[in-house]
């Protein structure tokens, strides 16, 4: 998933400092993402996560954002259930795909919107009842608390926070080229938002484990992180 090649290295003419800094410099988010896209055509299932089904699933339906929406799995789901929902990602190719499967679905347009954005400077512009996040998660620079926290701070009152998340990397992986720290614990999670005790409520904060099967056809595990918070004022 980390390998990618850089048009510009190749190139026989390209300047040795262009190199070295291609190659000591992080790849910035919106170049990784487009790629990661553009490399499959379709690169999740485009069905709803199930932990965000069933949480969200048992919430009255009104205004949501996902954030990180992907291919738009989740955000068609939601608009399923009644929910007028705004889906929200870096990649524009994850968000064309986005809008043909609403559009495969048969989705009442007025309801679904997805939005190519980058989330560290993007705002959401009404009151919101719902924000959700499955698997926002990213080896590239993410800054992941801070987006959740600005987009919990446009939820109305009586509105909720659900992020769904990696725990830890799948059964069958024996050594995760993931560092630890980029999955998420759910008392963690709440730590680090650190959002007023007196204003919100937590309601989940669990590790669920769900039975998959592994890439080579056998039977694994993936440890999902689920947090849902409750703003109460
Ligand atoms: C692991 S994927 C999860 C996709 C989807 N939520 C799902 O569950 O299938 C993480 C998503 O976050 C998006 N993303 C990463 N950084 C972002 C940013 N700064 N702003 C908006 N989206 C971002 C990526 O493009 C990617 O689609």
């Amino acid at each position: 998933m980390t390998s990618h090649h850089h048009p510009a290295s190749a190139a026989p003419d390209a300047s040795s400092t262009d190199a070295a800094a291609t190659a000591e410099q992080p790849q910035a988010p919106t170049e990784f993402w487009e790629e990661l896209y553009t490399a499959k055509p379709a690169v999740w299932s485009g069905r709803v996560n199930a932990n965000l089904a069933s949480v969200a699933g048992t919430l009255t339906p009104g205004r949501a954002l996902d954030l990180g929406c992907g291919e738009g799995g989740d955000a068609i789901w939601l608009a399923q259930q009644g929910w007028r929902v705004t889906g929200i990602d870096i990649s524009t190719v994850a968000i064309e795909r986005a809008r043909a499967a609403a559009r495969a679905a048969r989705v009442d347009g007025s309801l679904v919107d997805f939005v190519a954005g980058d989330l560290e400077t993007w705002r959401p512009v009404e009151p919101l009842d719902l924000v959700t996040a499955s698997f926002f998660q990213s080896p590239v620079h993410l800054p992941r608390t801070q987006i959740l926290r600005e987009a919990a701070r446009m939820l109305a009152p009586g509105g909720h926070l659900l992020t769904v998340a990696h725990a830890g990397p799948p059964s069958w992986v024996e050594n995760s080229e993931h560092p630890a720290h980029l999955f998420v614990h759910p008392e963690r999670e709440i730590d680090e938002l650190a959002l007023p005790a007196n204003e919100w409520e937590t309601v989940i904060a669990e590790l669920r484990t769900r039975e998959v099967t592994s890439p080579d056809g056998a039977p694994g595990t993936l440890e999902d992180s689920v947090v849902l918070l409750r703003r109460l004022r």
